[in-house]
């Protein structure tokens, strides 16, 4: 049996897994194909930043340098605003492709700034010593839980944490 991923390998291997879809979605043709593939994105983005947000961040706190905890949140909610755009929308859209290219520039840039190395939020979490194998045990966990729950009720429009009522 593989190892068990500790929780930096479980959410760099997510985001490898939504960067493969976005190229995915870059070659695909077809409406159909498309939209297949941009509701998975948001599935796995939904989930992502979910389970960062109950468990990973907070973990995080006190650890990692303020600032960057808090533009992580930020940028968290900016995705999940052209996430539910994208999950209300159709291929057909004017500007289905324009969203879905602009959300993988902006978790492009999130990603750069959990994975950096060194300063980054991942990297100053393992050299704060926060125990990663217990945590990923709680990432998988938590992730099973939310996929299940996606698959059978279907996604909702993703929570913002961050953003005033006015801007969403
Ligand atoms: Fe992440
Ligand atoms: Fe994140």
């Amino acid at each position: 049996m593989a190892e068990k991923q500790d929780a930096i390998a479980l959410l760099k291997a997510d985001h490898r897994k939504v960067e493969d879809l976005f190229e995915q979605f870059e070659k695909a043709s077809g409406e159909g194909r498309k939209q297949k593939i941009a509701l998975e994105i948001c599935l796995e983005l939904t989930v992502h930043a979910q389970i960062e947000e109950e468990i990973f961040y907070p973990a995080c706190e006190g650890k990692v340098e303020e600032d960057l905890l808090k533009e992580a949140y930020v940028e968290h909610d900016g995705a999940k605003v052209l996430i539910a755009e994208i999950e209300a929308g159709a291929p057909s859209d004017d500007f289905y492709d324009a969203k879905v290219k602009v959300l993988s520039e902006q978790i492009e840039h999130h990603v750069e700034e959990e994975e950096k190395r060194m300063e980054g939020m991942f990297s100053q979490a393992r050299h704060a010593g926060l125990d990663m194998d217990a945590l990923g045990d709680q990432l998988r966990a938590r992730k099973e839980e939310l996929i299940a729950n996606y698959k059978t009720n279907g996604l909702t429009k993703p929570e913002t944490t961050t953003l005033t009522e006015a801007t969403v």
